[in-house]
């Protein structure tokens, strides 16, 4: 059984685990998902085995990965959301919690890029403590953008180059005294 972390009104945040595969081969092979990642869609179901280690061995290693987000209605799985220990420098910054979330298009428009990120920021801030969560996004991404910060209330800090990709990409910071839960 897969570990369960958060429940919010309408989805289930838990563990990414193998059983996941082919869900996950969907989202990371769809082009309109990738299109602002940095990275190309995958095209083999091996390369999304090896995701799944990776972040299986995060969960092992960091005590926290991105989870596998399933809807409440349709039981299925629907995208990630999660925090991320940056062990590999992004904009320079090291040792530091990113959020992310990433959903299959047919389940987009309906709020919960939203409503798992809030749920996921309170556990950063109430559970684990943490005083800043980062975030990142193309600029180009509009849709990723406006939930950063309009929806959950992150603060820009300027741009950098993703090297990945060499897209221009908002850096995001929000402070745990300046999240509020509505
Ligand atoms: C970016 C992305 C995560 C957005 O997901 P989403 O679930 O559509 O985003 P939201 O949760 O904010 O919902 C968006 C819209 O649904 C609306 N909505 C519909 N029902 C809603 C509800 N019950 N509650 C809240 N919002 C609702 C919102 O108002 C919002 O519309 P608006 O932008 O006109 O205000 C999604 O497009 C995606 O997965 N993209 C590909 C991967 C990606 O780019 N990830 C981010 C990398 S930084």
């Amino acid at each position: 059984m897969a570990k369960i972390f958060i429940e919010t009104p309408r989805l289930i945040l838990r563990e990414i685990i193998s059983e996941d595969l082919d869900r996950i081969f969907l989202l990371d092979s769809d082009p309109d998902v990738m299109k602002y990642i940095g990275v190309k869609p995958v095209k083999t179901i091996e390369e999304s085995v090896e995701t799944i280690k990776k972040i299986q061995k995060q969960y092992q290693e960091n005590g926290i990965a991105r989870w596998a987000v399933v809807e409440k209605e349709s039981n299925l799985l629907i995208g990630w959301s999660g925090l991320k220990l940056l062990t590999v420098p992004i904009n320079g910054f090291k040792n530091v919690y990113e959020l992310g979330y990433r959903f299959l298009p047919e389940f987009w428009g309906k709020g919960y890029a939203t409503e798992s990120g809030k749920a996921v920021l309170e556990y950063g801030f109430n559970e684990m403590n943490l005083d800043t969560i980062y975030a990142c996004v193309d600029i180009e991404n509009f849709n990723s953008d406006k939930i950063l910060k309009d929806k959950l209330g992150f603060e820009a800090k300027g741009t950098f180059i993703d090297p990945l990709d060499d897209a221009t990409c908002n850096w995001y910071e929000l402070e745990k005294e300046k999240f509020k839960i509505k």
